[in-house]
């Protein structure tokens, strides 16, 4: 295990994590500054100091540290070795930063979690990957936030207990995600909404932002699976489907927010007109746009109100017998 060597020889394991760090770098990892040359080596010839020199010289860093998972678990009760190394666990041998703290041009003698500090991004995860790289994580690798050169540290700062959990850099997970996702905020404040401004609710209930085996991070393997784990009743089967409704629920329906009723994403009926609009039966005739606008006349009864629905109101599909047309 390169990891577990990382850390027991120092010297070699950093050279072998600074190659592998290279390989990743260039395929996954886009740097602005310098895409094809790998980091430069980390912390080489340094060794550790252990956390009560930290300490001495990063008193209320440290103070805040305290209140945290790690520290708790490190100090009190290490599973092993690389825990047991407590602030350079993270943040890597320190006795070259011990002895030429200011020199700022030799940033490669400490892991900084910082945009300041410089050292690359790649690097800095690895460091938290070395215990963090299953579970929750497993799918990092290859993810949008991954391939966009997001670090650890954009949505966690494990130096303050800021958040009740997941030691994040806003007090809540939406919070958090916001910092970024300023079209998403825009979106649960509109009229119709999933109750994430309500606080019912967090992006994490359906994103896995460390990435997933799905696209655009869906904890589910589809839409539809995602929307099943908490809206059952929608899963059928039913003797009558709505092809639509096991397509994608985002036939119909936004997922975030929209301002029309029930987070649909078009008004009714040009919701429904938007597939049933040839001449199938009556819908077409009777529902074109000059009724529904009411241009030479009253608008049609039929597309005020739950339009459609008022006759089609199982649109989501039916078990009754004679349900085929979805009106009971
Ligand atoms: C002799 C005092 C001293 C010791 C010992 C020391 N540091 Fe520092 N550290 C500093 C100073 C001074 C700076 C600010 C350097 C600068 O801004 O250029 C600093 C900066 C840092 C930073 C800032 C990185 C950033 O993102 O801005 C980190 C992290 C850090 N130290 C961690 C540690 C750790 C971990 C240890 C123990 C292994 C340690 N320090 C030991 C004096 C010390
Ligand atoms: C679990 C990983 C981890 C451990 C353990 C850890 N740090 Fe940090 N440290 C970080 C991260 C991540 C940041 C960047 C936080 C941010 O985004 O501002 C950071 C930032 C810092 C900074 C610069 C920013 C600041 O808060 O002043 C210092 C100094 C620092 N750490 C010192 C320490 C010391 C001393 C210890 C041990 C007592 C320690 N760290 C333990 C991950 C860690
Ligand atoms: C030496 C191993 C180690 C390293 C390195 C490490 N962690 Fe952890 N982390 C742990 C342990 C142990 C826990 C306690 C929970 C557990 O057992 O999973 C934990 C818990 C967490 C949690 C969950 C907090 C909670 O409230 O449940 C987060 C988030 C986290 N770590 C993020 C990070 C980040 C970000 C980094 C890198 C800056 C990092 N860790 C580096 C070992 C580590
Ligand atoms: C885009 C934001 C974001 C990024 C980037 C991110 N995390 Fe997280 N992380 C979260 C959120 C949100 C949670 C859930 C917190 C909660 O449940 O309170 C979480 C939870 C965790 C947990 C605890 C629960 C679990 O899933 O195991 C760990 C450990 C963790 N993150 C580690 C990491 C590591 C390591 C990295 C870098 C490789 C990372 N995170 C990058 C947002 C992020
Ligand atoms: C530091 C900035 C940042 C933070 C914080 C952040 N993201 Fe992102 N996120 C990005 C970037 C950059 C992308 C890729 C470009 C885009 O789609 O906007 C992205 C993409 C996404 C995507 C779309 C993925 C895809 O495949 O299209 C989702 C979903 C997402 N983020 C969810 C979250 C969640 C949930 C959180 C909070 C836990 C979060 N993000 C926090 C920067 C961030
Ligand atoms: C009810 C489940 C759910 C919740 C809660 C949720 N999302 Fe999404 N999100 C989705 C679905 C479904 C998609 C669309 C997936 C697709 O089209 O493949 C999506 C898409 C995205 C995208 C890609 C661009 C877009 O808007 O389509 C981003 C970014 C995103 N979500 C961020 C967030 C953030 C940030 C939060 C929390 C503030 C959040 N999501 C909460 C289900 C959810
Ligand atoms: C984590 C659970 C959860 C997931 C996953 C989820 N929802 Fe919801 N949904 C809710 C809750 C809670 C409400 C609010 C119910 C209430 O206020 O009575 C809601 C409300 C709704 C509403 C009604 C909104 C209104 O204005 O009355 C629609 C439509 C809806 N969800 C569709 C979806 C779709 C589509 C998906 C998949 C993209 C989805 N939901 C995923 C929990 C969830
Ligand atoms: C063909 C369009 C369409 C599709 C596809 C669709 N819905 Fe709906 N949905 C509607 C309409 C229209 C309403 C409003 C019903 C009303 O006003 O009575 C609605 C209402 C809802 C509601 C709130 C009222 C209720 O019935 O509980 C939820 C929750 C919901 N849909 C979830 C889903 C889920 C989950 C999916 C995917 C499995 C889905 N919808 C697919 C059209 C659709
Ligand atoms: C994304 C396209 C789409 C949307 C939007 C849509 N439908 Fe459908 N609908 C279909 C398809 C496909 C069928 C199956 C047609 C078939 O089997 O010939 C269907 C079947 C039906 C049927 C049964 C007709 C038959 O021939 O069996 C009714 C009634 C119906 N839809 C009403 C509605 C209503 C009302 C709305 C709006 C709330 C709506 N649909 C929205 C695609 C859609
Ligand atoms: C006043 C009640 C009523 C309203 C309102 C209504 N329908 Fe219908 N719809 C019916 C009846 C009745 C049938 C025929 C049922 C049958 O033949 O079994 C039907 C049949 C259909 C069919 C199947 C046509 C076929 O060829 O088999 C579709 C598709 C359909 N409606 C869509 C719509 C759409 C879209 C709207 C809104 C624009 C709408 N309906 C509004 C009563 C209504």
């Amino acid at each position: 295990m390169r990891t577990n060597r990382l850390f027991t020889f120092p010297r070699l394991g950093l050279a072998v994590g600074v190659l592998a760090t290279g390989l990743t770098l260039t395929s996954i990892v886009a740097s602005p500054t310098s895409p094809k040359t790998p980091p430069p080596p980390l912390n080489e010839g340094a060794t550790y100091i252990g956390e009560t020199a930290c300490i001495s010289c990063h008193k209320a860093p440290n103070n805040q540290f305290s209140h945290t998972i790690h520290a708790n678990v490190f100090r009190l009760n290490p599973k092993n070795e690389k825990e047991k190394l407590s602030c350079e666990a993270c943040h890597g041998p320190g006795s070259k930063h011990r002895d030429d703290p200011d020199n700022r041009a030799n940033r490669v003698s400490l892991v900084g979690f910082t945009k300041e500090w410089g050292t690359p991004i790649a690097l800095q995860n690895q460091m938290c990957a070395t215990c963090h790289q299953s579970g929750g994580q497993m799918f990092w690798e290859g993810s949008a936030h991954a391939t966009h050169q997001l670090s650890c540290s954009d949505c966690h700062n494990p130096m303050v207990k800021n958040s009740a959990t997941g030691l994040l850099k806003k007090q809540s997970i939406n919070e958090t995600c916001y910092t970024c996702h300023q079209q998403q905020r825009a979106d649960f404040a509109k009229r119709s909404h999933m109750p994430i401004p309500e606080g019912k609710m967090s992006c994490a209930d359906c994103h896995n932002p460390h990435g997933t085996t799905s696209k655009t991070l869906l904890k589910a393997d589809t839409v539809n699976e995602t929307c099943y784990s908490c809206h059952a009743d929608k899963r059928g089967p039913f003797l009558w489907e709505h092809a639509p409704v096991r397509d994608n629920c985002l036939s119909c329906h936004n997922a975030h927010g929209s301002n029309h009723d029930k987070l649909l994403s078009t008004a009714r009926p040009f919701l429904c007109q938007q597939c049933h609009a040839v001449a199938n039966g009556h819908s077409a005739p009777l529902y074109n746009a000059s009724q529904v606008l009411g241009a030479g006349g009253n608008p049609s009864t039929r597309v005020l109100s739950h339009s459609c629905q008022n006759c089609h109101s199982q649109i989501h599909g039916s078990n009754h017998p004679a349900g085929a047309r979805f009106q009971r």
